[in-house]
C-alpha cells in the first residue's frame, strides 16, 4: 500500500522518525537520576507505548483519564493517571484496576489529588469495590499530591497545604501516598532557553522544596514528578525530581518544533487535493475535524513556500509557491500544530516507512465513549 491508497483525511506516523525520536528521549533518560514516564495521553497507541517502554530507561507509563489507564494496563505494570479522579464511577474504575493483576508483575496504579474531597472519593470507592478478588490483600492505590508549579490549573499551593494533604492522604485507608507531582505546562512553550530553563528550574524547586517538607514530617516521598517535552531536559536535571511525563516528543507538533529541541516531526495528516479554484492556491480535504488549530494553522510539509491559510470543518486553504504543479487528486502532508488533540481525532496511524505503508496501528485510547 502506498500514500496514494489511503483515504483521506488519514494520519501518518513517520516510524524511522519516531524512533529515533524515542531513542534520543530514552538516551537523555539512561544518564542521570531523573527516569521517563512518557505521557500516554500525547498519542494514546499501544504500539508507541510499547516502543516507548522498549527503549528504556522509563519507570511506566503517565495517563490523564481512566480510560487510558484501563488501555494501558493491558502492556504497562506501573501506571501514574497524572490528574484528578471525581465521580463515583470513575473512582470506582480505578480501584478495580488496581486490584487487577499485573501483565509481568504486580500491577502498580497512581493517581493525583489536590483535594480532601478527592481523597475521600477514591478512599470511598476502594472501600466499596466489587469485583473478583485475589488470594492476597489487596494492593493500595498510590497517591501524589498535585502542587500548583505556577500553571494555576490544578493543585495544592506548595508548602504548608500540600503537607497537610499529604498529612491527610497518608491517614487513609487503601491508598499509600507516593510523592509530589507539579506540571509546569504554563512553561513549556517559552521560546527563549535560557528564560525557559530558569523558569522551569525554579518551578521544580518549589516542587523539589515541599517533598523536602514531606520527607522532614516523616512522610514517604519516593516521587517527584512533573515536566514536559519543552523542559525535559532542564526539569529532568534539577536534583529531587525523580521523574519527567513528556508526552509530545515522540510524535512533535510545530508548536513545539519553534524550540530547536533534538525531536523531529513524525507525524502527519494526509489530504487529498479536491479544488483549484484560482492560480496560487488549491483545497485540500483535511480541514480541523482532522488537524486541530487551538495552537494556530498546521504546516504544509514539503513543499517550500506553501502555507495553510484557512481550516474550515472539511477543507484546508493552501497558498502555493508560484509555478506549482499541484492538481485535483494529488496527495498532501500537514504538519499539526498540536499533538494530543489531533490524535484524538483520528481511529488509526498509517505507519509509513520509505513511503509505503507497513502497518496499521490502532489509536485504541482515542475518543470519549467511556472517558
Ligand atoms: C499533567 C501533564 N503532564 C505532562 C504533560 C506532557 O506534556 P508535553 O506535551 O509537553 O509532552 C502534559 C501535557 O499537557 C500534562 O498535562
Amino acid at each position: 500500500m502506498t500514500l496514494a491508497d489511503i483515504p483521506t483525511p488519514a494520519l501518518l506516523v513517520d516510524v524511522a522518525a519516531l524512533n529515533r525520536n524515542i531513542t534520543t528521549m530514552a538516551r537523555f533518560f539512561s544518564e542521570g537520576s531523573c527516569r521517563l514516564r512518557p505521557h500516554f495521553k500525547a498519542h494514546k497507541t499501544p504500539e508507541i507505548a510499547k516502543r516507548q517502554l522498549a527503549a528504556g530507561s522509563c519507570v511506566g507509563l503517565t495517563c490523564a483519564t481512566v480510560s487510558e489507564a484501563e488501555i494501558a494496563a493491558t502492556f504497562c505494570d506501573d501506571i501514574l493517571i497524572a490528574n484528578e479522579i471525581i465521580g463515583a464511577d470513575k473512582c470506582a474504575r480505578v480501584a478495580l484496576l488496581a486490584r487487577g493483576a499485573g501483565v509481568h508483575g504486580p500491577r502498580n496504579i497512581t493517581i493525583a489529588i489536590d483535594s480532601e474531597e478527592g481523597l475521600k472519593q477514591m478512599a470511598a470507592a476502594i472501600a466499596d469495590r466489587e469485583g473478583p478478588r485475589r488470594s492476597e490483600p489487596d494492593p493500595l492505590i498510590g497517591i501524589l499530591v498535585d502542587i500548583n508549579v505556577g500553571q494555576n490549573r490544578c493543585g495544592v499551593a506548595p508548602g504548608a497545604d500540600a503537607l497537610a494533604l499529604a498529612q491527610r492522604v497518608a491517614a487513609t485507608t487503601g491508598v499509600r501516598l507516593r510523592g509530589v507531582m507539579g506540571y509546569e505546562g504554563h512553561l513549556q512553550p517559552i521560546p527563549d532557553r535560557a528564560e525557559r530553563e530558569h523558569k522551569a528550574s525554579a518551578a521544580m524547586a518549589d516542587l523539589v522544596a515541599t517533598a523536602h517538607l514531606l520527607q522532614q514530617a516523616g512522610l514517604p516521598c519516593e516521587i517527584v514528578s512533573g515536566g514536559g517535552t519543552g523542559t525535559f531536559d532542564i526539569s529532568g536535571r534539577v536534583p529531587g525530581v525523580t521523574e519527567i511525563q513528556a508526552g509530545s516528543y515522540a510524535l512533535m507538533d510545530t508548536d513545539y518544533a519553534r524550540l530547536n529541541l533534538p525531536f523531529e516531526h513524525a507525524f502527519s495528516v494526509l489530504g487529498t487535493v479536491v479544488s483549484t479554484p484560482r492560480d496560487g492556491y488549491c483545497v485540500a480535504d483535511c480541514g480541523h475535524k482532522s488537524t486541530t488549530k487551538d495552537h494556530g494553522l498546521p504546516s504544509v510539509k514539503g513543499i517550500p513556500g506553501a502555507t495553510v491559510v484557512l481550516l474550515n470543518d472539511e477543507h484546508a486553504g493552501i497558498a502555493l509557491p508560484q509555478g506549482s504543479a499541484l492538481k485535483i487528486g494529488d496527495r498532501i502532508e500537514l504538519w499539526p500544530s498540536h499533538t494530543d488533540p489531533t490524535v484524538n481525532l483520528h481511529d488509526l496511524f498509517y505507519a509509513v516507512e520509505n513511503g509505503r505503508v507497513v502497518d496499521i496501528w490502532p489509536i485504541a485510547a482515542r475518543g470519549y465513549r467511556n472517558r
